[in-house]
């Protein structure tokens, strides 16, 4: 990873006297892929962006060893002890799939603390689930970030970036490390596997709005289609792969010169690819077509693809158009602004 160490800072009110923090409040932003997703699982570039909404992990210690971890936005509740999980609220599977990440993430970082506290954990997102906005990235970022400031871990921004990363194993299977990435750095990225991160310096403003369709899906089932796909057709998907590099490094100019109207076209084309890749589908097509008939300089799916975002870029004057037509097309619309800072302590 191509980063100088950046540590995270603590708030100045923090005592630094006792052993541990007694509670310890960290966020870390959602992201829209603005080119490349998919193609970078195979080595290609993509640029992603930090947007405005984020997810906040609240940590305090436990006076027994449990593991305590609750979900505001999911309603979920259960209790690691031991080894073995215990629901409070909701489903079983459904909790255990949410918080076994946030385990692996406690255990790594009391692997450095070097010794095991008991831990309540309480996550609150204002980031939609499953739709390619990053969440669980986000959420591992944050829980990492709020754990190692209470147990008074020196953690750089690098280190929670990989552990982020290895809980990101566990929710979408080993694919890139592009939302672990955004959601820990902030700010817009090139992001390439052999690479690494490199920041973007992009002084425009990038007026998107975001659309929800409402359709839940997998990254993992996507990428496993992508994959298939691949595999029947290499020769066609390599040129593919090709044309997505192009897309990507013309974007960086325009994004570096404010050339909306050219990444509008860039990002028309990008999705023509992931619809060739079989990663659109009917929900994503109706916003995307009612966002440019509104007048959207540009429109695409974000992220997995198969239901989830699309975004839409449009002039500011005509973003509340833009946003109308998608929300009139089914969808639940936002405008997302561009964010700088990753991950970060809230409070103590
Ligand atoms: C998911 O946000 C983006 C994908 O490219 C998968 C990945 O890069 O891990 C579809």
């Amino acid at each position: 990873m191509a980063t100088t160490q950046v540590w995270l800072g603590m708030p100045p009110c923090a005592s630094r006297n006792s052993d541990v923090y007694m509670g310890v409040t960290a966020s870390a932003p959602a992201k829209v892929i603005l080119f490349g997703e998919h193609f970078v699982v195979y080595g290609e570039p993509a640029i992603v962006m930090a947007i405005d909404k984020r997810a906040y992990a609240k940590v305090e210690l436990r006076q027994d060893k449990r593991l305590y971890l609750r979900s505001v936005n999911l309603n979920l509740a259960g209790c690691f002890e031991t080894g073995f999980f215990k629901v409070e609220q909701g489903g079983t599977k459904e909790a255990r799939l949410k918080f076994e990440p946030l385990k692996l993430v406690v255990e790594k970082v009391q692997e450095i603390y070097g010794e095991n506290a008991g831990l309540d954990i309480e996550v609150n997102s204002t980031v939609p689930v499953a739709a390619g906005l990053g969440s669980s990235a986000a959420v591992a970022a944050a829980a990492t970030a709020a754990v190692g400031a209470l147990l008074k871990v020196k953690m750089s921004k690098e280190a929670v970036f990989r552990i982020s990363y290895e809980a990101e194993k566990i929710v979408h299977g080993a694919q890139s490390e592009v939302d672990p990435a955004v959601s820990t750095f902030g700010g817009t990225l090139l992001f390439q596997m052999d690479t690494g991160v490199r920041p973007l310096d992009v002084k425009a403003d990038v007026p998107l709005v975001v659309g929800y369709t409402g359709v839940k899906r997998s990254t993992r089932v996507q990428v496993a289609k992508v994959r298939d796909t691949r595999n029947k057709y290499s020769r066609v998907i390599d040129h593919m792969m090709k044309a997505a590099r192009e897309i990507v490094l013309r974007a960086i100019d325009a994004l570096k010169d404010g050339d909306l109207e050219t990444l509008g076209d860039l990002m028309n084309i990008n999705h023509a690819l992931l619809c060739g890749l079989g990663v659109s589908d009917e929900s994503l097509e109706w916003l995307i077509n009612a966002a440019r008939k509104a007048g959207a300089l540009g429109a695409k799916l974000t992220g997995a693809g198969g239901g989830g975002c699309m975004i839409a870029l449009a002039e500011n004057e005509r973003l509340k158009q833009v946003l109308e037509a998608i929300q009139r097309a089914g969808g639940s619309p936002f405008i997302a602004r561009k964010t700088d800072e990753g991950v970060r302590i809230e409070g103590i």
